[in-house]
């Protein structure tokens, strides 16, 4: 597979992602090098990845794993750890993990002496195809998504899907609802050809489809002014529903891929209803949807809080809420605002 060129990393996938590695490690002479990982990561990956890179030395940073812990305090934790393990200025922290591992990891590293090297190794589908590509950085402010961060790029990113063995189905469904959102907003052909897919095992080529697509929103809008807000679609609902059930004693936790697939059926009724998106299309994205992922049930209290959180939505300005909505299917428009009866009408579409 060949690599992904971004504008300042490219993006490596398999045996050639260990050859990069290897080439760029004898070039770069770092000072010390940081893997950092969870308890998952640690036992299931490290081991198989570590067997293939050519460095004598390295320390082993641990965070414990899940969306919860992706605090500023969990980076204290590992602003310390490279403290005190004397990391300098040189020193380069690989990220060996899903979103949660590359978000945090990439903000350590950004952070830490006003900036070290980070290269990104995503374990997770989720991690693959979005989180870490694209330079975006950070952690979760309470249960508010991704509030505090910066947007600065890796050294390189590492795919290699065979990581993926390792993990359950449920966490391989919630990094396919982001590939299917790369369909949505860009490319019907990709839609169709993802709707099909049943199965996990070789999905390599589609992974890749899912980077290429993503890295050429990113390349155009990399501070995401404009253009890069399409990569958003479902998340500002998706992200408000994925805070209150982070948050909610009532509720099981929702993966992320889950939540923005609750958030692309709303959001797509509301591309309906203002946007020009079809009926036919609108049905063909919820039974999709509906097909691969549970429906939750909200009662109206669930949906006001909800519908409160959309406030601290990050692409928010001048007091409006911002929305990504469809045309159709592969072509999305920005910067739009909802009436506020439409939500209550949005989630009634849902339940039904
Ligand atoms: N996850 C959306 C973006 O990287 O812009």
């Amino acid at each position: 597979m060949e690599s992904i060129v971004t504008a300042t990393y490219a993006v490596h996938f398999n045996e050639i992602a260990y050859l990069q590695l290897n080439e760029h490690l004898a070039e770069s002479s770092y000072s010390k090098i940081f893997v950092l990982v969870d308890e998952n990561t640690h036992a299931s990956c490290l081991p198989t990845f570590m067997s293939q890179v050519a460095v004598a030395n390295y320390e082993i940073i641990e965070i414990v794993s899940g969306e919860e812990n992706k605090t500023i305090d969990t980076c204290t934790g590992v602003w310390e750890a490279l403290s005190e393990l004397e990391a300098d200025r040189k020193s380069l922290l690989i990220n060996l993990g899903g979103g949660v591992v590359t978000d945090l990891g990439g903000f350590v590293a950004s952070c830490f002496k006003r900036g070290i090297a980070f290269i990104n190794v995503p374990t997770t589908l989720l991690a693959m195809v979005d989180a870490s590509v694209g330079g975006k950085t950070g952690v979760d402010l309470g249960p508010l998504k991704n509030q505090i961060g910066v947007i600065n790029q890796p050294e390189m990113v590492l795919i290699i899907p065979s990581f993926l063995k390792t993990l359950a189905e449920r966490q391989l469904q919630s990094g396919f609802a982001e590939m299917l959102k790369h369909g949505l907003i860009q490319k019907k052909n990709y839609w169709e050809v993802l709707k099909l897919i049943s199965s996990f095992d070789a999905i390599d080529d589609l992974i890749y489809d899912s980077v290429v697509i993503k890295n050429k929103v990113v390349l155009q809008d990399p501070t995401e002014k404009n253009l890069r807000k399409i990569l958003n679609f479902g998340h500002t609902l998706g992200h408000a529903v994925e805070s209150y059930f982070l948050e909610s004693e009532n509720h099981e936790t929702l993966l992320h891929g889950e939540a923005i697939a609750i958030g692309m059926i709303l959001e797509a009724y509301l591309s309906h209803k203002l946007s020009g998106l079809s009926e036919l299309e609108l049905i063909d994205i919820k039974t999709t949807f509906l097909r691969r992922y549970n429906k939750v049930d909200f009662s109206s209290e669930d949906i006001k809080i909800i519908l409160g959180l959309l406030k601290f939505d990050k692409k928010n300005s001048h007091g409006n809420i911002n929305f990504v909505l469809l045309n159709k299917i592969g072509l999305p428009t920005i910067d739009e605002q909802i009436p506020d009866n439409l939500y209550a009408e949005a989630f009634a579409y849902y339940k039904e």
